[in-house]
């Protein structure tokens, strides 16, 4: 998934400057992915650590990493589950109703057969974990393959801040239920869906990856129609872009931010922290370099980078502009 401030394109940076400092043998370590968003850096650690605890204040994201990180055994029936989803007759649901112009609304995130597919896959799949069909690692893969389908067809020019106008070439086409498939592998892993400052307070391991959001664009309002897909729950959507409440981040916060991340850096008990940072982020680099120095051992790393950018006139497949990325890397002393 496009996703603002993915770390798909720096994952060798980080992984080069995570082995340099710790080691290249981290088998028996636990890695902690405090601000997880698509779960991708966690992903390619999942492999070579032996515990990956993974977390994100967003409902989304969470079935993302429940799925990514927490599933670790092969899923039972798998293909039969999506041929089934796939065939499913279209129904006139939630999503069809609030984000589909067909219906009452002038909203238009998706063409309005794919917003009753969206409606009928997700019916299907609570029904089949409320009989008691479908274990829980299913449940959660089923809705993974789900929010990645349905972001592929979505009418947007980037986030779900707004929708546009004409239905675009990409959302025109039928959504496919494709699997969101992760990596097999024999350890158990932890998911949590929490504000990273509180969940710090319970955990603790040996590398903590932090990748706050960096400006004040709230996820939780760029990224509300997944969240919707996810909870499915019943609310008055507002608005022309049909938005739910959300839950607001410290991180986003110009007033905020650098309480909230010096509290977060004393209260963990990791002994590696790395912080992916840009150059245009609420704290400046010096600021950040100011609180993690005295916790312990401070370096940086940096490296310029094609980002993703939101932008809501042009295609979302095509828009990336140049920035510095930072990683800045604490031993801490306790
Ligand atoms: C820059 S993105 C992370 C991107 C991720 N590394 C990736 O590559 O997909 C920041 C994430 O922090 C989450 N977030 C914001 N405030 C948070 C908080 N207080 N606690 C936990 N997660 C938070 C957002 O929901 C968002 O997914």
């Amino acid at each position: 998934m496009n996703y603002i401030g993915s770390k798909n394109k720096l994952i060798p940076f980080i992984m080069d400057n995570v082995q340099e400092v710790v080691g290249s043998n981290l088998s028996r370590l636990t890695f902690c992915d405090l601000f997880a968003g698509t779960g991708i850096v966690g992903r390619n650690f999942k492999t070579l650590v032996q515990k990956v605890i993974s977390n994100d204040l967003e409902y989304y994201s969470y079935v993302l990493n429940r799925n990514y990180i927490g599933n670790h055994l092969p899923i039972p029936q798998e293909s039969d589950l999506l041929k089934e989803l796939n065939n499913i007759l279209p129904l006139e649901g939630f999503i069809y109703k609030n984000y589909c112009s067909g219906d009452k609304t002038d909203r238009q995130y998706f063409s309005d057969l794919n917003g009753k597919k969206i409606d009928a896959i997700r019916v299907q799949i609570e029904t089949w974990k409320n009989k008691g069909q479908i274990d829980e690692s299913t449940y959660f893969f089923l809705l993974a393959s789900l929010l990645e389908s349905a972001d592929k067809v979505a009418n947007t020019a980037s986030v779900y801040g707004a929708y546009l106008k004409k239905i675009k070439k990409s959302a025109q086409k039928e959504m496919v239920l494709l699997p969101a498939n992760f990596q097999l592998n024999g350890n158990e892993h932890q998911v949590f869906n929490e504000d990273s400052n509180n969940l710090i307070t319970h955990i603790e391991g040996d590398i903590l990856y932090l990748d706050p959001p960096y400006n004040a664009r709230q996820y939780g309002a760029n990224y509300h129609l997944l969240n919707t897909i996810a909870l499915y729950d019943d609310f008055t959507p507002k608005g022309k872009t049909g938005l739910r409440e959300y839950t607001k981040s410290d991180y986003c916060s110009k007033v905020k931010v650098v309480e909230a991340f010096e509290e977060l850096i004393e209260k963990s008990r990791f002994r590696y922290i790395f912080l992916s940072y840009n150059n245009e982020g609420l704290m400046p680099q010096k600021q950040i370099e100011g609180v993690m120095q005295k916790y312990g051992h401070y370096e940086l790393a940096s490296k310029g980078y094609q980002r993703f950018k939101a932008d809501k006139t042009e295609n979302r497949n095509h828009k990336f502009d140049s920035t510095t990325e930072y990683l800045h890397i604490l031993e801490k002393k306790f």
